[in-house]
């Protein structure tokens, strides 16, 4: 169940021929732009292992499976190569290719197996901004994962320069992506995240995506996953490059080989990056 979803489960099937995965996300369009681009990359075969549903992680038994237009999809790809599309395309092959043959089902409905990892990445539950909604969705996590030493992870940011007005560029040779923080609110802990694309000299394209986020601290975090019924909970974390410098693509990829490191204590910085994960072992 990853909150968000699309590029994840593709890369994630793309890697492996025995991985399947199971999407959620809110925003139907986001789920049937990943069905409709995805599907090269991952051919016939992985798209018969992924399942994307149409819901909110609050109630994620009444989300509904992502209608297939599989017809539709794989008009173009050829059907004798190694994707395999006849194959993919009974329902015997696997339990989650059996799922997807009960069309427009509920997530409950489809009766998964237990999941092996959980994500919920680019900052995904920054936009559960209630302590008890935080609760509920890893409550959710945590009943979906196998027991045998199941996953969550999901990733936060920090540091003195994301509690403040912010706009960072980053040139890369075709285009410059800017990050805007417009604002940040230190009662609610609220903020809000712009992503602007420029292409070129003169076409930009301005608030290609706006989030309105809970900036989660880690120690909030580590106390919504125990409630939930993590019993362990680690962090891993890196210092960012510094939002002072000048961003272009060069300093930004040397800074690429800082390792994340599993830590105890990490000092504030002007910005880090971290990955929190519960081990759903019970
Ligand atoms: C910042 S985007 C990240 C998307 C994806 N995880 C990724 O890595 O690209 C956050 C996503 O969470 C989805 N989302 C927000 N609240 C949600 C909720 N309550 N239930 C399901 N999806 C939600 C949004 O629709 C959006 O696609």
């Amino acid at each position: 169940m990853i909150l968000g979803c699309s590029l994840g489960s593709a890369e994630w099937i793309r890697t492996d021929a025995r991985r399947t995965a199971i999407g959620l996300d809110l925003d139907l369009e986001s789920l049937e732009w990943c069905l409709e681009n995805n599907l090269g990359k991952i051919g016939a075969d992985g798209y018969s292992r992924m399942l994307l549903f149409h819901g909110n992680v609050l109630q994620p038994k009444e989300a509904r499976l992502v209608k297939q237009r599989f017809n539709d999809l794989v008009q173009g790809l050829d059907v004798n190569s190694g994707n395999g599309f006849s194959e993919s395309h009974s329902c015997e092959q696997s339990s989650l290719a059996n799922s997807k043959c009960i069309s427009n089902s509920t997530m409950s409905e489809a009766a998964l197996p237990g999941r092996d990892i959980i994500c919920a990445f680019n900052y995904s539950c920054c936009c559960l901004h209630s302590r008890k909604d935080l609760v509920l969705y890893f409550r959710h996590a945590f009943n979906a994962l196998s027991k045998r030493g199941g996953i969550f992870v999901m990733d936060v940011y920090g540091g003195t320069s994301s509690e403040r007005k912010l706009r960072l560029q980053r040139k890369f040779p075709s285009f410059t992506y800017f990050w805007e923080q417009e604002e940040f609110d230190i009662i609610s802990r609220q903020t809000r995240i712009s992503l602007h694309f420029q292409a070129g000299k003169k076409q930009m394209l301005r608030h290609a995506f706006t989030y309105h986020w809970r900036l989660w601290s880690i120690p909030e975090i580590k106390d919504c996953l125990e409630e939930a019924g993590f019993k362990s909970i680690h962090v891993w974390i890196r210092e960012m490059p510094n939002t002072q410098s000048s961003g272009n693509a060069k300093e930004y990829n040397a800074n690429r080989d800082v390792k994340y490191e599993e830590s105890q204590r990490f000092n504030q910085g002007d910005a880090w990056n971290a990955y929190v994960v519960g081990v759903a072992n019970i």
